[in-house]
Formats: structure tokens, C-alpha cells, sequence
């Protein structure tokens, strides 16, 4: 439970709230990097409460442009493309992904643009990735340096979606591995007779439905582990751990071991998920890997715009939102053909993280034996807004992992 003080320091994410000051201490993901093609239309970055507009050069090079003409504020999502720079409409101001000023035609002096400097952020782009740092120059921190980042593209999948409200709470339902047996019963159904990876390592999920929650701190976050009793048909018993990681402020290091997930605000209500699939060995990012993977999930394209989770796509149309009972179907629910009444397990996610109210309210909550890892992570964010420290963190060792363990066995001996 959280008063509403504490639970505004650790959801609001403006330029003057504490937590908007930590993040843009860190280096943040804005979007895909595939989805910026060189010499392409501007694009909308919402991102931690203010607007910019991402954009890349016939060269290939990426900008991050703070929105907002230098010259008089017209939105730069409404300029022009012109290879080597980004020409406002209104007065014709171009600038190139440096901010330097090309040209100002409504300037006799020739020399007046020389004096100016357009309002752009640092961009990298690594993993698929593109990433910013928003806060004062010369102290960024260390770029990260996940494991994910150095394999080649075919062993990668990486993958977003959008959803209208805070990303606290869609970080909560990250290290919370109790309710994987109830709100995607119909996901872990099928999963019994798959030979996909990921099918496999969640399948146990469901035979234990109350597993021992436990966490651990790190100088990061914390690792948490769902604890299960496992019984197998001739009757034998094992314990079955799940370890997953929180690294502060927005990532989560999944236990199955081969997925990151980094949940960044775009604004306090709305933020953008990417998930990040990776194998030491396999083409993860070919096809029919991709596709299966994705679809177990449901996260291809089709269902994504059919749930409206996409940037295109968000807020649009028909939506799933309260006033059209979320789309949920009743009938199916009814008659056993399914649990949440709703057939993509993001979607279920995205169900009940937004029908809680964009920002859950957390002083009405109830949490019990089955929220530890939820405490935790109250307490880790809280902390990182009052220290506005960068967290520590060993990129390549620190991992989320699922393991079985012996008799007497502690998971905290298994840790990096
Ligand atoms: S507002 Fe952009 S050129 Fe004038
Ligand atoms: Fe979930």
C-alpha cells in the first residue's frame, strides 16, 4: 500500500518530478530502429512527458528533436524530409540531425543561422534499438551493455507495443508470477504439447497456482523467485524456481532467461513495452521462429492492431476501454472456452493494467504473501528517486534464470 504522495514520486514522470529527474539520468529506449527509415517521415516520440520528433537522414543518421520549432514552436512533425535535414513548414528553418542550422530563408544576415543551434539529444543505437539521454550533457551514465546488444540480428526478436497508462503498473504485472496461472490460463494451456522454447518454460506454471514468493536486494533492484511445488504424474515432487530480475528504474529481466523486458514511460498515462527475445544459438529472428514466437505471445502485428496496442493504432476506433467492457467475450467465458475472456496474452495484460485506472490508485490495494516481489518493487523505485543514483549493475552476469532445485537447496546460491 502507498500513500498518494508516495505513489506520485513514483508514477509521475515530468521534467520537475522526482521520478522524471532519475530517468532522465539513464539512457531510455524511444523505438525500434527499423522503424526510422534513412531519409523517412518524421516521427512522434512522446516520451517521459514531453514531445519530440525522431527523424534519419538519407545518411542513416539518427535525431531525436526536441518538439517545437527553435524559431517559433510549429511542430516539427509537420516538416519537411529534405536528405540532409528537416525544413520547418512555416518558415522554412531547416536543421540537420546535429541541430545544426542549415538555413533560415526568412533571414536576410546569411550569417544569422550560424549563431543558432537546433534543440536535439544525444541518440545511439544498439540492439535494434534507438536510445536517448535527456538529462544534462557531459553526465550521461554508461551506455548498457545487455547481451542482447552484441548478437546478430537473426538471433534477436525485438518487439513493441503501446497502452494507455502508467508503466509502474505494467511493471508490476513483470514480477508477479502469480497471476501467469490465472490471467493466461488459456496461454499456458497451449503450451503443453509445443516444441517452441518459450512454450516450454512456462508450461509447470499451472500446476502450482500459489507459488512461495521470495526476494533478494541487489545494488540494481532486486531478484525475486516464485518457489513451486511441482507433482508429476507418478506422483514425485520437485521444487521449481523462478528467478527473475528488476533493474531499476524500468527493466526487467525475465526468468526465462532469454528475455528483457523495459517498460519506458511515454507520458504518466501512457508508456511504450519493448520486449526483447534472444538466443546465444538460434536464428530467433527467422521465420517460422519470429512468427511462432510472436504469436504465443500475442504479439504479431495482426493481433496487436486488432487489440489496438500499437503507436498507429492506440486510443483509435473501437479500443478496449471500460465503456465497451474491454471487448472481453462473455459467451466464451461461459461455456469453458476461455479464462479471460479475450484471446492474446498482452492483451490480457494490457486488460488489467489499464482497467485499474491510468494511474492505479495504490492506497485501496491489498496486498498479501502473493505481492512480495510488488513490495519490492515499490521500495526499489522509491529509493532510486530519493538516492537519483544510476544503478550498478553487471550487464553481461546478471540474468533472469528458472531452475530446479535439490532437496535443502537455497535459489539465492543460484544467483550471478
Ligand atoms: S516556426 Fe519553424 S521556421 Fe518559423
Ligand atoms: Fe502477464
Amino acid at each position: 500500500m502507498l500513500n498518494s504522495n508516495d505513489n506520485k514520486a513514483m508514477c509521475q514522470v515530468g521534467p520537475g518530478e522526482p521520478m522524471g529527474r532519475l530517468l532522465r539520468r539513464h539512457w531510455l529506449p524511444f523505438m525500434v530502429a527499423a522503424d526510422l527509415p534513412a531519409g523517412g517521415d518524421p516521427k512522434d516520440v512522446p516520451l517521459v512527458g514531453e514531445n519530440f520528433v525522431a527523424w534519419r537522414d538519407a545518411e542513416g543518421r539518427p535525431a531525436l528533436f526536441e518538439d517545437g520549432c527553435l524559431h517559433r514552436g510549429a511542430s516539427l512533425l509537420l516538416a519537411r524530409s529534405e536528405g540532409d535535414g528537416l525544413r520547418c513548414i512555416y518558415h522554412g528553418w531547416k536543421f540537420a540531425t546535429d541541430g545544426t542550422v542549415l538555413d533560415t530563408p526568412n533571414v536576410a544576415d546569411a550569417a544569422y543561422r550560424g549563431r543558432l543551434r537546433g534543440r536535439t539529444s544525444p541518440v545511439r543505437e544498439s540492439g535494434g534499438i534507438l536510445w536517448t539521454y535527456l538529462g544534462a550533457a557531459g553526465q550521461e551514465p554508461d551506455f548498457p551493455r545487455w547481451p542482447w546488444m552484441d548478437l546478430p540480428e537473426s538471433q534477436r526478436v525485438v518487439a513493441i507495443h503501446v497502452q494507455e497508462c502508467n508503466f509502474v503498473q505494467i511493471i508490476e504485472g513483470l514480477v508477479d508470477s502469480s497471476h501467469l496461472g490465472f490471467l493466461h490460463t488459456d496461454t499456458l494451456r497451449k503450451t503443453g504439447g509445443s516444441d517452441l522454447e518459450y512454450a516450454q518454460k512456462v508450461n509447470s506454471m499451472q500446476d502450482d497456482l500459489a507459488p512461495k514468493i521470495e526476494a533478494e536486494d541487489t545494488p540494481f533492484g532486486f531478484y525475486y523467485a516464485a518457489l513451486r511445488d511441482i507433482r508429476s504424474k507418478e506422483g514425485n515432487s520437485r521444487r521449481e524456481a523462478r528467478v527473475a530480475g528488476f533493474v531499476a528504474p524500468f527493466t526487467i529481466l525475465n526468468a526465462n532467461g532469454d528475455l528483457h523486458q523495459i517498460v519506458i514511460p511515454q507520458t504518466d498515462t501512457r508508456s511504450i513495452f519493448f520486449h526483447v527475445y534472444y538466443s546465444e544459438s538460434r536464428p530467433l529472428n527467422e521465420e517460422p521462429l519470429r512468427s511462432q514466437q510472436l504469436r504465443i505471445v500475442g504479439m504479431d502485428d495482426d493481433t496487436l492492431q486488432r487489440f489496438h496496442l500499437t503507436p498507429e493504432t492506440l486510443g483509435r476506433g473501437d479500443y478496449p476501454q471500460r465503456t465497451n467492457y474491454f471487448h472481453q467475450d462473455r459467451a466464451a467465458m461461459r461455456d469453458g472456452r476461455t479464462w479471460s475472456g479475450v484471446s492474446s496474452l498482452t492483451m490480457e495484460d494490457a486488460i488489467v493494467c489499464v482497467s485499474a485506472g491510468a494511474v492505479r490508485d495504490r492506497s485501496r490495494e491489498t496486498l498479501s504473501t502473493a505481492d512480495v516481489a510488488i513490495t519490492r518493487l515499490y521500495r526499489a523505485l522509491l529509493s532510486a528517486v530519493e538516492s537519483q543514483e544510476v544503478a550498478r549493475i553487471d550487464w553481461v552476469q546478471s540474468r533472469g534464470f528458472a531452475a530446479q532445485l535439490a532437496p535443502g537447496q537455497e535459489w539465492r546460491d543460484l544467483l550471478p
